[in-house]
């Protein structure tokens, strides 16, 4: 390959699409600014839990292909400059801080060299592709920017960026559009369909697909909430409006509701950012949409008070699940820790286990407990909250949990355990949005 790459920020997202970029025979150097990440990454190894990418990691690391640095300078002789940086959601409010996109596309400006694309890939407020435009006809005229939303899945990064559904990119001109072609000229081969858009299009389309799907999940658990008063079942309504090809029967599973690094924080910004524009009454669903989305964190800590006692503080609690899902050790934002932490205040003793979250969890919630035996965490516990669905959980016997619980109750906070198989073993079993 002819184009060489530089990818900035080496976190989630950037290091998966440096290691895919790279598998595909590209040339690619990550910057980041955290020495201990980049020394990490240059040994191939990977600073969090995502399937698959740690040996494509290593692999490309060794194959001489893919390095990692905290020297800006070195993307001088770089064709094209992917920013993957965050953009989490601003102390002070709901709109994204751009504090690191900004602080990257400047630090790079410097060493651009003539002909070079900045390609933005994180998730940003509609406008901001424009005004770095704008700054890098000042700072770099010889450059040109593009933006180029990334879909990818945690769990599933790897085959999402390799394998995507679409690729999309907000250009402003042919020449950006063929750089990006060339890039991705392997992934189109596949028959993946490629949308040219302009720059604001191109980053709407990133936080409308979010929105949608946090939308999907909001509707179902405002169904939830609906069967739970009038006696339906939300898992069969879940499955009997799936089969309309027109709703679709993904992202209808009823539960605690979304979290993550990506959608919280989208749908807000989002929000914040059409308040700007004065869109702000277009955008008023997503406030009910976050709602429900809290409510169901709210709801789950009710059915427990109302399987035990309005005062927790004689119980022990055992929690399934610290991940905002499974397959990842990512807990920001997690409505399973959320609510282990929400029932720890309310006085409950508490234990969490996480086949991969513990550590992180730990970090953000130090004062809880956890265990990283799932038999030892249930022992004695009063009532077992299922909140991320890892596949260890589905494959638990109920009859040796049994054995080791103080009372057999178990509430199922993600609709996926087998309600026939633990009732047959003896246990009361309640889930969100079913009656019991
Ligand atoms: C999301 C988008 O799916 C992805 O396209 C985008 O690039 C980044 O944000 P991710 O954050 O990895 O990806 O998680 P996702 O699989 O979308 O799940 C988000 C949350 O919704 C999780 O907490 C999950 O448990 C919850 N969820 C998902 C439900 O509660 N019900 C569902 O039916 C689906």
């Amino acid at each position: 390959m002819d184009l060489t790459l530089s990818v900035i920020g080496c976190g989630y997202l950037g290091v998966t699409h440096a290691a895919c970029m790279s598998s595909l025979g590209f040339t690619v150097i990550g910057v980041d600014t955290d020495p201990d990440k980049v020394a990490m990454l240059t040994r191939g190894e990977l600073p969090f839990y995502e399937p698959g990418l740690d040996s494509l990691l290593a692999q490309e690391v060794k194959a001489g292909r893919l390095s990692f640095t905290t020297d800006f300078s070195a993307i001088a002789n770089t064709d094209v400059h992917f920013v993957c940086v965050g953009t989490p959601q601003s102390k002070d409010g709901l709109a994204a801080d751009l504090t690191y996109v900004k602080a990257a596309v400047a630090a790079i400006a410097p060493y651009l060299k003539e002909g070079a694309l900045v390609v933005g890939k994180s998730t940003v407020p509609v406008g901001t592709a424009q005004s770095l435009r704008s700054e890098l006809t000042l700072t770099a005229p010889q450059a040109d920017l593009a933006w180029n939303p990334e879909f990818l899945r945690e769990g599933f990064a790897v085959e999402d960026t390799l394998k995507p559904n679409r690729l999309v990119v907000g250009v402003v001109n042919d020449r950006a559009e063929e750089i990006l072609k060339e890039v991705y000229e392997p992934i189109i081969a596949l028959g993946t369909p490629w949308i040219r858009a302009d720059l604001p299009t191109a980053e709407l389309v990133k936080v409308a697909a979010n929105s949608f799907l946090a939308t999907k999940i909001s509707f179902i658990n405002a169904m939830a909430e609906v069967c739970e008063a009038a006696g339906g079942d939300v898992t069969v309504l879940a499955k009997a409006i799936g089969y309309d090809p027109r709703i679709g029967s993904r992202f209808l599973q009823a539960g605690i509701g979304f979290g993550g690094g990506c959608l919280p924080k989208d749908i807000r910004a989002f929000m914040a950012r059409a308040e700007e524009l004065g869109a702000m009454q277009a955008l008023e669903f997503l406030r009910e949409i976050d709602a429900i989305n809290l409510r169901a964190r709210q709801r789950v800590i009710d059915v427990v008070r109302s399987k035990l006692s309005e005062d927790l503080t004689q119980y022990k609690i055992a929690i399934l699940g610290a991940t905002f899902k499974p397959d990842s050790d990512d807990v920001r934002d997690s409505p399973a820790l959320d609510i282990s932490a929400q029932l720890q205040a309310a006085g409950a003793s508490v234990v969490v286990h996480d086949p991969k979250g513990i550590e992180p969890a730990r970090k953000r919630f130090p004062n809880l407990q956890y265990s990283s035996n799932v038999l030892e965490c249930v022992k004695d516990a009063d009532l077992i909250l299922h909140l991320t669905e890892w596949r260890e959980y589905r494959e638990l016997n109920p009859s040796v949990v049994g054995t080791l619980v103080k009372s057999k109750i178990i509430i199922d906070g993600r609709n996926v355990l087998d309600r026939d198989l633990w009732r047959n073993a003896g246990w009361r079993f309640h889930a969100l949005g079913r009656s019991d």
